[in-house]
């Protein structure tokens, strides 16, 4: 089936630049989105942590680049992954992405942040940044947008986790939260936490934790 959001014969994604060269639109891309990240760690955006505002985000991150910017994807999702020796993570169908984002995002609102310490705080945001993630919402920009709500979330309920350190280690993270979310219908579980629940507890142990 024709991806829609192509140009026809091409794996370039149409763009609001109207750049038709792959290297050329990743290279924009980081530019645009670094501002807007930068923009958005000084100014948090507003909202509920809802599902709303989860879209809000990636409209805002992306709002440069993709007239789809802040809109779920229409399509279901397959990439193949090296570290699974070519398998993909089990993304949630196209029409459960409201429903399993709301889930997966009022579990995080209502866990008890406040009396956890730093080890328990990191077992739980992994969790929660794990499951929002394996939803993937979006045709694209999905591990910027999730880590980015989630580390403003946390920001919010007192855990100031050095974002830095995810930005740095984009390649690690993404790695890590598909280790995370191996866990398949026919193998079984082949999930392997650890690697995010470690940069997550380094994050939160060099930030400044109020
Ligand atoms: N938290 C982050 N902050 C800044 N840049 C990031 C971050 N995470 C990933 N990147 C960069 O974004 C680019 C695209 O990364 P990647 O394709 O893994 O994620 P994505 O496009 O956000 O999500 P996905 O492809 O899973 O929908 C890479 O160059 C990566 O280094
Ligand atoms: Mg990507």
């Amino acid at each position: 089936m024709p991806d829609i959001y192509l140009y026809e014969g091409t794996d370039v994604l149409k763009n609001l630049l109207g750049i038709r060269d792959g290297k050329l639109l990743n290279e924009a891309e980081a530019d645009y989105v670094t501002y807007r990240l930068k923009e958005i760690a000084i100014n948090p955006l507003p909202g509920a942590y809802d599902y709303d505002h989860l879209l809000q985000m990636h409209k805002y991150i992306f709002q440069d680049l993709y007239e789809w910017a802040g809109q779920q994807r229409k399509l279901n999702i397959f990439k193949e992954e090296p570290v699974l020796g070519g398998l993909s993570i089990d993304y949630s169908d196209m029409f459960d992405i409201p429903k399993d984002s709301e889930r997966a995002l009022r579990e995080m609102r209502n866990k008890p942040w406040g009396n956890m310490d730093t080890h328990e705080a990191a077992l739980q945001f992994s969790d929660s940044l794990a499951k929002i993630w394996r939803i993937h919402p979006f045709r694209e920009g999905n591990t910027r947008t999730t880590v980015t709500f989630c580390c403003q979330y946390a920001d919010a309920v007192g855990l100031n986790p050095n974002r830095n350190l995810f930005e740095d280690n984009a390649q690690y993270v993404r790695t890590a939260l598909v280790a995370y979310n191996a866990v398949f219908d026919d193998l079984g579980d082949k999930s392997k936490p650890e690697y995010l629940i470690r940069i997550v507890e380094d994050a939160i142990s060099r930030g400044n934790r109020s």
